[in-house]
């Protein structure tokens, strides 16, 4: 891994495919636990699809819909694309997307729902302040946002993930496991309400931000 990594494991290779352990693991119960929120059709835009797993997985549970994966990492991008095979019509060719970037929603303005996991700890509080600016231009008054990943609850925050926010704040300053009651603020100013909060396995979170304004 190199000086600036994109995430905190050992993953495997199958030429540019890239195998996530915890993509791996995680898969099923964030699919299990997505499936009720994701309309008949919708055309789902993810952030920050890393291997391209999660966006592989849900496509073929779910055919009708079409997933939008994409990175500003182009080795993930290669992985996703790599992932496409045999699904290509329903999980699109990745794009390179930097949610910090001003303006880059404009050209998903036909999406209806987002989907970003394990993306905002590992990134500066500008790519969280990017992906709700953009969530905010894209979703219409119903429609959803999917956040998945650790999160700080005050005195209820497990062991683990305040072990893991000093070993992210460790390796670069601006990262961290983000505080759930600023985050649920932030999306609060922007016009979304939390719909529901779902505990996962391993302490994660997923949260279904509605568009309420
Ligand atoms: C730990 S990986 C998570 C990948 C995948 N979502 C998952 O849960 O397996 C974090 C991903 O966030 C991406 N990322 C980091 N900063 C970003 C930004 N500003 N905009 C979009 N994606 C970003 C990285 O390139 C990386 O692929």
């Amino acid at each position: 891994m190199t000086d600036n990594p994109i995430h905190l494991e050992t993953r495997a290779h199958e030429g540019v495919k890239i195998f996530s352990p915890t993509a791996n693991r995680n898969k099923s119960p964030i699919f299990e636990a997505l499936n009720p929120y994701l309309p008949n059709g919708v055309k789902v835009l993810e952030i920050a699809s890393g291997t391209g797993e999660h966006a592989h997985y849900v496509c073929t549970q779910r055919p009708d819909i079409v997933w939008q994966p994409t990175d500003p990492d182009a080795q993930s991008r290669e992985s996703q694309n790599a992932w496409r095979a045999g699904i290509e019509a329903q999980m699109l060719s990745s794009h390179d997307l930097d949610v910090m970037r001003t303006g880059w929603a404009q050209a998903y303005l036909s999406y209806s729902a987002l989907y970003c996991a394990n993306m905002i700890h590992i990134a500066p509080l500008e790519a969280l302040i990017g992906l709700i600016a953009g969530a905010k231009e894209i979703l219409s008054k119903g429609q959803i946002l999917a956040l998945y990943g650790p999160f700080l609850e005050g005195d209820k925050t497990a062991a683990s993930n305040l072990e893991f926010d000093k070993t992210l704040s460790s390796k670069n300053p601006d990262w961290g496991v983000r505080d759930l009651t600023v985050v649920k603020h932030m999306f609060a100013d922007a016009g979304f309400n939390v719909k529901t909060r779902i505990e996962m396995p391993r302490e994660n979170r997923l949260l279904i931000f509605e568009n309420v304004s």
